[in-house]
């Protein structure tokens, strides 16, 4: 896709048709998104059942990472009107948007949420930097989704909480991962299993908010924030993020190993210029 907005007005993704998946267009996943050179913002856009996400949200943001133009370096996402996001929407637990898979079939059930997981996990992609914009409740799927992104920017009237457990589920929108690397097993343990709220000083605290600002501040907040990603080197900035992602599960060795490898890249690049 070359231009993702006309005149600031979001368009429908185009969906590359060898992925055989009927997505919807943004406006029915409830998603805005503006390009504007290097910075994408993503606005989930359902103020009306505070951002409640449906399958047609995790395709629509699936579609936004296949579909974003290569000069995009930074990607905020935020929420429309007074919540981040309130997670699935509940309606889908009695059958609309065609309903959850009761799991019968366990293979199709699999394909069915490594799909709806595509949604998030390009997030992580090395190439962009993505930052969360977090204000009210970041529940369940919302709050995976401020913990798939690189940083967050959380207001102080933010609330995370990891609903499914409480609903009989697990967080399946690869949150898990990211919630035990930031918080700690036992922490990580202790939220999901009582399915309790905690508030953005407590966030701040325990790591789930790199910034912590009044909520009146939260988009001067992510705009300078973006401003200092920019202001980096595009290529040093993805051979780092690859890096840092790495290190958890790296040895010492095979970090240092793939450090010196990174580098080499940067100084052929820099030599080159
Ligand atoms: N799904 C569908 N509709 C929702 C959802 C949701 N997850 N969350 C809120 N809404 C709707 C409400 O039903 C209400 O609709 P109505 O105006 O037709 O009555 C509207 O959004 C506003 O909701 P309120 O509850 O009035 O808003 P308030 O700001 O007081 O509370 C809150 C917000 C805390 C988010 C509350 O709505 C809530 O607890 N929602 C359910 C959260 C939840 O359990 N999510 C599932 C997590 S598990 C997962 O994501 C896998």
């Amino acid at each position: 896709m070359g231009d993702a907005s006309t005149n600031g007005r979001p368009e429908t993704v185009e969906i590359p048709p060898e992925t055989g998946v009927p997505v919807p267009g943004l406006e029915e996943a409830g998603l805005l998104l503006d390009v504007d050179g290097p910075v994408a913002t993503v606005t989930l856009n359902r103020p009306e059942r505070r951002n409640a996400m449906t399958f047609a949200t995790w395709r629509g943001l699936a579609a936004i990472g296949r579909s974003l133009p290569a000069e995009v370096r930074v990607v905020v996402l935020r929420g429309a009107g007074p919540s981040f996001s309130a997670g699935i929407d509940l309606g889908m637990f009695s059958g609309e948007g065609g309903g959850l898979p009761d799991g019968s079939d366990p293979e199709a059930a699999d394909r069915f949420i490594a799909e709806l997981q595509e949604g998030y996990t390009w997030l992580r992609r090395p190439d962009l930097v993505t930052v969360a914009a977090v204000h009210g409740h970041a529940i369940g799927a919302g709050f995976q989704l401020a913990l798939s992104c690189d940083i967050r920017v959380v207001a102080d009237d933010a609330k995370f909480c990891m609903k499914e457990p409480a609903l009989g589920l697990v967080p399946d929108l690869t949150g898990t991962k990211p919630l035990v690397e930031i918080a700690g097993i036992g922490r990580a343990l202790e939220l999901c299993l009582t399915a309790r709220t905690v508030p953005a000083d407590e966030a701040a605290r325990i790591g789930l908010a790199e910034t912590l600002v009044p909520r009146d501040g939260l988009d001067a907040a992510v705009r300078d924030l973006v401003g200092a990603l920019l202001a980096v080197d595009a290529g040093a900035s993805a051979a780092t993020k690859r890096l840092l992602r790495q290190a958890a599960g790296n040895t010492l060795e095979q970090q240092s190993a793939a450090e010196r490898r990174e580098q080499i890249g940067r100084l052929r690049d820099l030599s080159a210029r």
